[in-house]
């Protein structure tokens, strides 16, 4: 089955009993079981339950892989994921991820003992430089978040496998529409199903992938213990959501593929980051990954604050918002919304500046998100 069969029908069968083409919702907290000692295979909803078990076989097999769990955000996905590790443990950590993602790793799990090293993942001799005995996973973000950086997924694969580390990758911008991270090697694949997957504004989610029996019963294991599991409703709506994935990040992407091109070639923008564009300084890693680039972009204005601060003001069809991913394009300013709470010295470290607009480029017509920033532009 190609993959856009596969967003529309893979693993969804019409229920059994009435033939409802769209699986009804398991809304349920318990189960009644047949007798002590018995179940039809699930006893209580924080352990299991069978929409959540549709979704977590929809990702799977969108993924190519074998094993989901789904989690109640993005963030729980990765906290989840990040319990697969022990104090002294170290991880290699693209130095460009999510805000929440460095507020985990720095303010939480190093008060539990596990330590960070951040590079610039698009430099794999950076990745390789910061391995240390103590290493036990590589984590990448790609295309990040905000900046849009991309790694060379092969090269930080086979220097995971040299070391014998596990490869993650938080592939949210990408979606398994555009990246097959397990060609790349992924041991652990991570999305904010908040993101494109659900696709709507209309859930907060997230899951874990993976092809390894052992990492995946533990994933399990940690989903019931920690609790952080999503609603029956959230998976319905994902599984509702996901169905025109494909359709909308191909619509995604060439609406932004239009509107970089447009800030690039505007006065009152300074630089363009956009994995589609050929001044991107990774747009050939990216074309040979990626089936496409995504919707997402990250700009900087000539003014500085002021400008970007005077542009997300101005702005009528976007929406200023935090999130990304949606069908309506949102614009952000990292700095005081997504990545407040990366302290300034370390946001500065990595590139990321105060004057720093993103843009989550929608799936509207892509002349009417071009004339919004451009009417706002004036007024910059
Ligand atoms: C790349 C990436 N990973 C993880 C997350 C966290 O996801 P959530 O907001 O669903 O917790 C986000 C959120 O923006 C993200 O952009």
């Amino acid at each position: 089955m190609k993959f856009d069969t596969k967003v529309v029908r893979a693993t969804i069968e019409p229920d059994p009993t009435t033939g409802a083409i769209v699986p009804p919702i398991y809304q349920t907290a318990t189960y009644v079981l047949p007798k002590v000692g018995e179940s039809k295979g699930y006893d209580y909803t924080r352990s299991s339950n069978p929409t959540r078990a549709q979704l977590e076989s929809v990702l799977a097999a969108l993924e190519g892989v074998s094993y989901a769990t789904a989690f109640s955000s993005g963030l729980a996905a990765v906290d989840a994921m990040m319990k697969l590790f022990k104090p002294g443990d170290h991880i290699v950590s693209s130095d460009d991820v999510y805000g929440g993602v460095s507020r985990l790793f720095n303010d939480i799990l190093t008060e539990y003992g596990l330590t960070f090293t951040y590079v610039d993942s698009s430099f794999p001799e950076q990745v390789e430089a910061a391995v240390k005995p103590e290493t036990k996973m590589i984590w990448i973000e790609s295309p990040t978040n905000p900046l849009l950086k991309v790694t060379d997924l092969d090269a930080v694969n086979k220097i995971a496998k040299k070391h014998n580390v596990l490869f993650g990758i938080d592939a949210t911008f990408a979606t398994p529409a555009l990246l097959r991270s397990v060609d790349f090697g992924a041991d652990i694949i991570i999305h904010s199903t908040t993101k494109y997957i659900s696709g709507h504004n209309q859930i907060i989610g997230g899951a874990v992938l993976t092809d390894n029996e052992e990492i995946h019963k533990k994933m399990k294991w940690i989903q019931k213990s920690l609790g952080a599991v999503p609603s029956p409703f959230d998976c319905w709506l994902t599984l509702l959501g996901v169905r025109t994935l494909s359709l909308r990040m191909e619509r995604h992407s060439k609406n932004a593929m239009q509107v970089a091109t447009f800030l690039e070639n505007h006065p009152k923008i300074s630089s363009v980051s956009y994995p589609g564009l050929e001044s991107h300084p990774r747009h050939e890693v990216a074309k040979a990954q990626m089936s496409d680039f995504g919707g997402m972009i990250s700009f900087e204005l000539k003014g500085g604050i002021p400008a970007g601060i005077a542009l997300l003001n101005n702005v009528k069809l976007c929406a200023l918002a935090e999130s990304l991913g949606a069908v309506e394009t949102m614009i952000t300013h990292p700095a005081t919304m997504t990545h407040a709470d990366v302290p300034k010295a370390d946001r500065e470290a990595r590139g990321l500046t105060d004057g720093l607009a993103r843009l989550s480029v929608g799936i509207e017509d892509v002349e009417d998100i071009i004339e919004d920033l451009k009417n706002a532009l004036e007024k910059v």
